[in-house]
């Protein structure tokens, strides 16, 4: 894993998203993050961490060729992925939320939410009703599931997804439809903490040891093949994880009714757990999902087309090696992009797989050597010209 350790990369694919391939185009950005977004063609951000220097939050002017720090953050903060809509832009962590109404100029502390590891524009992205934050809130009595902020991420209001496991990922077709996802993995496989601090060290993968290493950022599972996988692991989940940590276990729960009640529209315990989750409306979502041990080992994909009533599986990739941690629609009708990619002891591959009929089939796209994507964004397509050569989509090597 130390060659993609070390690097940062940003991911893209240029316009039209259909057409073309993926490349690296930025390396080095930071030594971790696991989010990005793009307010348009020329300004993203990503939530990165720097050895020794704690949090921050980086911004790209030039459609993600360079990123530069805008505000320093204290060390301690763990920053996680990013989303927003106009000026407004919020970023998730372990440890709460930050926002800014400025467009990334200036950041100020978010009240009312907690731990997250997601978070996401609620309703039409150009248009949104709120931003939700996935994971687990509040000290006494922790909600799992989202928080909502109808301001722009200045005070949060927070909802229990009814879940088994662990809150994960979120997608918000609209005001009212809100899809989690959620899952965990067998913590018969984890070590003690070995690295349970904060300093900034330990967050360097490429000193794995020959057991496992966790720090209350990410962990490090050895995988069936003797290599190194890592996850986004937040402080205190084990106290406050409710699920049957014996297994591989995957969720999905459906509010339809803005959060005040919950449906649980899919269930698997045993063969995998659940990451990222998108839709294209309120009927059209899909999920990713993946396993690096048992009868089940490998990456899927599971669509719904009847608002989460039924969900094939259409995609599978069988092995431990395969991995998907993200997905995301375009905006574009039925397309979707998701990514991951292919882990051994030794090195690593990204993969893009890519639908433009709502999920019921893929195709590996591309694949990137050397390196693993960790989120995924797209940005609206643009309005009247296509030609430009920005990308429109862009995806995060954030290990
Ligand atoms: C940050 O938020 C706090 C609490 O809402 C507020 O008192 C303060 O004025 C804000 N700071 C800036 C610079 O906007
Ligand atoms: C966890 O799953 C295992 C395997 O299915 C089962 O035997 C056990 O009873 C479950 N434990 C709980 C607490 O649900
Ligand atoms: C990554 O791709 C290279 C070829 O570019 C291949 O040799 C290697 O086995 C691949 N590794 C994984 C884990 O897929
Ligand atoms: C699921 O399978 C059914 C039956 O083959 C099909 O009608 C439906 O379109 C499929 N949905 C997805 C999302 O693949």
């Amino acid at each position: 894993m130390r060659t993609i350790v070390a690097a940062l990369a940003v991911l893209a694919a240029a316009v039209p998203a259909a057409m073309a391939g993926w490349s690296t185009i930025a390396s080095d950005v930071g030594t971790a993050a696991t989010g990005i977004y793009f307010t348009d063609a020329t300004t993203g951000f990503l939530p990165a961490d720097e050895n020794g220097a704690g949090a921050e939050i980086v911004k790209s002017t030039d459609g993600g060729k360079t990123w530069t720090t805008n505000e320093p953050h204290q060390g301690g903060l763990l920053f996680l992925d990013v989303a927003g809509y106009g000026e407004n832009i919020v970023v998730a962590g372990a440890l709460g939320e930050e926002y800014s109404i400025d467009g990334g100029a200036y950041f100020n502390t978010s009240s009312g939410g907690g731990s997250g590891q997601c978070v996401r524009a609620v309703g039409a992205r150009g248009n949104p009703d709120a931003i939700a934050v996935v994971g687990e809130f509040g000290l006494f009595n922790p909600k799992n599931g989202v928080a909502m902020s109808t301001d722009g991420g200045a005070i949060f209001t927070t909802f229990d997804a009814k879940l088994f496991t662990d809150a994960r990922y979120g997608a918000f077709p609209s005001a009212k439809t809100w899809y989690i996802s959620a899952g965990n993995w067998p913590e018969a496989n984890d070590d003690k903490p070995s690295n349970d601090d904060f300093a900034p060290k330990n967050d360097d993968f490429s000193d794995a040891p020959s057991t496992i290493t966790r720090t209350p950022r990410f962990e490090l599972r050895k995988t069936a093949k003797g290599g190194y996988k890592p996850y986004v692991r937040l402080p205190g989940r084990d106290a406050m994880v409710t699920g049957n940590e014996t297994i591989f276990q995957a969720q999905i729960s459906l509010s339809t009714d803005a959060g005040k009640t919950w449906n649980s529209v899919f269930e698997n315990k045993g063969d995998f757990y659940a990451n990222g989750i998108a839709c294209i409306d309120d009927n059209n979502c899909c999920f990713v999902g993946e396993a690096d041990a048992g009868a089940a080992a490998g990456a899927r994909i599971h669509c719904t087309n009847d608002a989460g009533a039924n969900w094939n599986r259409t995609l599978f990739l069988p092995g431990p090696q395969n991995s998907l941690l993200d997905i995301t629609a375009t905006g574009t009708a039925g397309e979707y992009w998701a990514v991951g990619g292919t882990l051994s002891s030794l090195d690593a591959n990204a993969t893009f797989y890519h639908s433009t009929n709502s999920g019921n089939s893929w195709t590996l796209d591309s694949t990137i050597s050397g390196s693993y994507a960790s989120a995924v964004d797209c940005r609206l397509p643009p309005p009247v010209i296509r030609e430009s050569t920005a990308p429109s989509c862009c995806a995060i090597d954030g290990f």
